[in-house]
């Protein structure tokens, strides 16, 4: 039976951390075996909230997508690609913002929420009206069946699925399959604050952080409030750190639990014990980011193979869009 494509993609906007790998990445990985995966360094989307210094873009673009392969994406399973080196997005783009109706863009919960929450940049402009329409097209270029993604992105994939209606009511061809979300079940990773762990939230533990930087940020994480003293019994349901022990140290748990309750255990040395464990995640990674790091060409090589192989699907599609709509 033929494998079911996936498409997913990540905006080169900053360093990996430990919510990506356990949010993101692991998942990605465990997907490879049943699936024909295109994985997508989103450097036009990174650009549309980046614009204003739109450096970091490069310079993220070869460091996430070292630590993709670190973490276990395998190129000779799955397609690694930059988005802005498949010319067919923005055909794609072009295409589908003539037909998409405002209202759709501008209903957008996304988009509502990202103009009122973001201060740190100017996001009321024309291109990021149009985020979820590169999207759709990131996806559709592919005809992609599966499109792992978080929560907040189903709005987005909902707008595609429309788009996919549309394009079937306007054209009278079935170009498109409606694409699903395979929702990722993980927990959502707090911060060493306790907020959505994020990079614009400085709090978060990076992939390629090093032991004495994973010790002082874990050392400083929120724990439960009430427990101030020592001697003062915890409440491990409402602690940051406990939080962690269910994703890297699941055996501990129970164990942990109970001597926090009954004060056996203080913070500092539960928070060395779990850094300890993070440590003892990240120690592979760490191990082929370095050998990725000092192999600059084989990523490029890897770079060029994954464009070679989107293009060859992207084209195709844009081919067929352009002969249903007589183009
Ligand atoms: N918008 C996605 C995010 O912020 C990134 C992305 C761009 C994406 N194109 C995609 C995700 C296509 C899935 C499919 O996480
Ligand atoms: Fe949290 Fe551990 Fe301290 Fe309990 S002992 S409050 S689980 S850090």
């Amino acid at each position: 039976m033929k494998k079911k494509r996936i498409l997913s993609g990540m905006r080169p906007t900053g360093r990996l951390h430990l919510g990506h790998l356990v949010g993101t990445l692991d998942n990605w990985v465990s997907l490879q075996q049943e699936y024909d995966c295109y994985f997508m360094v989103a450097d036009w989307h990174a650009l549309m909230s980046e614009y204003e210094e739109p450096s970091v873009i490069n310079e993220y673009s070869i460091d996430n997508v070292v630590d993709w392969l670190a973490c276990g994406i395998d190129p000779k399973k799955s397609t690694v690609f930059v988005q802005s080196e498949v010319r067919a997005h923005l055909d794609l783009f072009m295409i589908f913002s003539c037909f998409v109706p405002l209202g759709w863009l501008e209903r957008c919960p996304t988009y509502k929420e990202q103009l009122r929450q973001v201060e740190t940049r100017d996001l009321n402009t024309y291109g990021f009206l149009g985020y979820p329409v590169l999207q759709a097209a990131d996806i559709l270029a592919y005809k992609a069946e599966v499109v792992p993604v978080g929560e907040d992105q189903l709005p987005h994939l909902e707008l595609t699925r429309e788009i996919v209606r549309r394009f079937h009511t306007l054209y009278k061809t079935e170009v498109f399959p409606q694409p699903d979300a395979l929702l990722t079940k993980v927990a959502r990773l707090v911060g060493v604050d306790g907020r959505k762990m994020s990079k614009s939230y400085n709090n978060t533990i990076n992939l390629s952080d090093t032991e004495e930087e994973i010790y002082r940020k874990v050392s400083v994480m929120i724990t439960d409030p009430q427990r101030i003293k020592r001697t003062d019994k915890g409440h491990p349901e409402v602690c940051n750190v406990f939080s962690y022990y269910t994703i890297f140290a699941q055996d501990r748990q129970k164990q942990i639990a109970e001597s926090c309750q009954s004060a056996d255990i203080g913070c500092i040395d539960c928070k060395k014990m779990l850094a300890d464990r993070i440590i003892e995640r990240l120690k592979p990674i760490w191990i082929r980011r370095r050998q990725f790091l000092n192999q600059q060409e084989e990523i490029k090589l890897i770079l060029k193979e994954g464009r070679q192989r989107a293009e060859a699907v992207a084209e195709k599609t844009l081919q067929e869009v352009r002969q249903a709509m007589k183009i």
